[in-house]
């Protein structure tokens, strides 16, 4: 069986769909499953926000295979880590678990780097190109912290 990894923001199009196109590139995908979806319903369908789709190109890395969906409760099901961008992303899906062993699936993904401290990953939504590489280098660092205990 694949271990399944989600990664959860506000909107799925900003920082989860980085650190799902991130953490792709450097697991076997045939070991390791990844996916993104937000917590908001707005972009549902929509393709990563332009300045991710650049700044991730910068990079090497392609999303424009993304497309915006909706967290749900069954992605408690489906999913054996939940990375969650900031605390608010963890209190609206935390809101929906149905159990201790869904709410421990559940983790802020700068615990990575940062364990206990509580620190978010900003939402570079109505901020300006540089927003959008200083998350890519948030997420990349986080992202090489995932793959050693996967
Ligand atoms: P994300 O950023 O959560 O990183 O995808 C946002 C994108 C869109 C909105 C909010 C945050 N929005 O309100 O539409």
């Amino acid at each position: 069986m694949k271990t399944r990894v989600l990664m959860v923001c506000l909107g799925n199009i900003c920082r989860s769909p980085l650190a799902e196109g991130i953490l792709k590139s450097k697991v076997n995908s045939e070991e390791i499953y990844v996916d993104s979806a937000g917590t908001g319903s707005w972009h549902v369908g929509q393709l990563p926000d332009s300045r991710s789709i650049e700044i991730a190109k910068v990079h090497g890395l392609d999303l424009t295979n993304q497309r915006g969906r909706q967290f749900t409760q069954k992605d408690f099901l489906d999913f054996d880590f939940i990375f969650v961008m900031d605390n608010s992303n963890k209190a609206d899906v935390l809101q929906l678990a149905q159990n201790e062993s869904e709410v421990k699936k559940v983790q802020l993904i700068l615990d990575e780097l940062f364990p206990y401290e509580n620190v978010d990953v900003p939402d570079p939504y109505y901020g300006g190109e540089q927003g959008f590489e200083s998350v890519y280098q948030m997420l990349d660092k986080a992202c090489n912290e995932i793959v050693k205990r996967l």
